[in-house]
């Protein structure tokens, strides 16, 4: 077993992990691009189709599309898929120029470019304040002028935005309100927040948000070789999809998941996403094994190639059952590779280490 060798990237930092489309929206239990990118470099063949069943914010589709391959990926997270849609999706360039004139305009003169209503959702007054709330609403309305690539593109950079510029305290990384609009952030130099009067201009934030977006997505553009497609799905129903791959790369929900829908509530209730409910593997410990079971047994009818799975390890060795499970439905294991998580952008604290399965299908 190769203990840290070619799979330790402990030594990068923010910079060289957050290149291209990838630092758009932040997604817990992501991806460093360096672990797709080099599982695609040496078990893909040429030509093969890549596919990520449980493709987050879409970090394997990016690496996939920018090494030459198209790719497919599901989640059944419907914030998931438009953040990965906004990464590798061509978007109305003209149509993004001028809302950007518009956010402009905006961010200088604020007061002038607010809604008439700050209604955002129910109890949305709870999380925003007021003058932020109008802005809020003034972005989103503008938005649905553009056609829908170019208005998620904008959805997307706003959602990312919403719990900074929101009431909710910035020390905590779910979103919970403060008990008093002014508190102490135990995160940040423990430096005094008063909700009621600190400086917030959503459009000019906003602004600079979607011009980086904007360069890197052309970027990615100009790069990428291969075709990627997210798409919002149960990975319990794989084969339904009608589509096949040369290789499959992932990162399994743990048995212990992230609630993604409570840590992006702002973003679901903002935008008007639909909750994926009880598709989402790893919200009931007990089910976990079943429904991976589930998801294992359909990738092995689609796939023809190498599977590369990339799973926390887990002092019960639920991890080892997850490998077993391949294993069971015709996967030979190749290699074994652990690494150890550094502290790296979305490190998942309570996982100290993770192990790399290398399967390559039979038959
Ligand atoms: C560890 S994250 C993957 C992160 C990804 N590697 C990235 O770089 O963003 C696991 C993902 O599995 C998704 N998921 C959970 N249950 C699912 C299901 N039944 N079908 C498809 N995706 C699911 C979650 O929404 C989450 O985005």
């Amino acid at each position: 077993m190769e203990r840290r060798g070619g799979w330790d990237f402990a030594d990068l930092g923010m910079k060289q992990t957050q290149y291209l489309t990838h630092f758009f929206h932040h997604w817990t239990a992501k991806f460093i691009p360096q672990i797709p990118a080099r599982a695609i470099e040496r078990y893909a063949r040429p030509g093969d189709v890549v596919l990520d069943p449980f493709m987050g914010c879409g970090t394997t589709l990016v690496e996939a599309a920018r090494l030459g391959h198209d790719a497919w990926g599901t989640d059944i997270n419907p914030l998931a898929v438009r953040i990965a849609r906004a990464k590798v999706t061509p978007i109305d360039r003209a149509q993004l120029a001028d809302y950007l004139a518009w956010l402009k305009a905006a961010s200088d003169k604020p007061e002038a470019h607010l809604a008439d209503t700050a209604a955002l959702f129910e109890g949305s007054e709870r999380w925003f304040r007021d003058d932020v709330a109008r802005a809020v609403r003034a972005i989103l309305d503008r938005a649905r002028e553009l056609e829908p690539e170019t208005r998620n593109f904008v959805e997307v950079g706003l959602s990312d935005l919403l719990k900074g510029i929101s009431n909710a305290r910035m020390d905590r990384t779910m979103p919970q309100l403060p008990r008093t609009p002014s508190y102490v952030d135990k995160k940040h130099y423990h430096r005094v927040v008063d909700n009621r009067t600190r400086k917030i201009n959503p459009f000019r934030r906003l602004l600079n948000q979607l011009r980086r977006m904007s360069a890197a997505l052309e970027e990615f553009l100009r790069l990428a070789r291969g075709r990627a497609e997210p798409i919002l799905h149960d990975a319990r129903d794989l084969a339904s999809l009608g589509r096949t791959a040369g290789l499959a790369v992932t990162s399994p929900p743990y048995w212990s998941a992230q609630n993604y829908q409570r840590l992006h509530r702002l973003s679901f209730r903002v935008l008007g996403l639909e909750a994926p409910g009880t598709g989402e593997i790893g919200r009931r410990p007990r089910a976990y094994l079943g429904e991976m079971e589930q998801v294992i047994a359909q990738l092995a009818k689609v796939l023809s190639g190498h599977f590369v799975l990339v799973i926390g390890e887990a002092q019960d060795g639920i991890h080892e059952e997850v490998r077993d499970l391949c294993v069971a439905r015709g996967m030979n294991l190749k290699d074994t590779f652990r690494r150890k998580l550094s502290n790296q952008a979305f490190f998942v604290k309570a996982v100290k280490n993770e192990f790399i399965y290398v399967f390559e299908r039979r038959g």
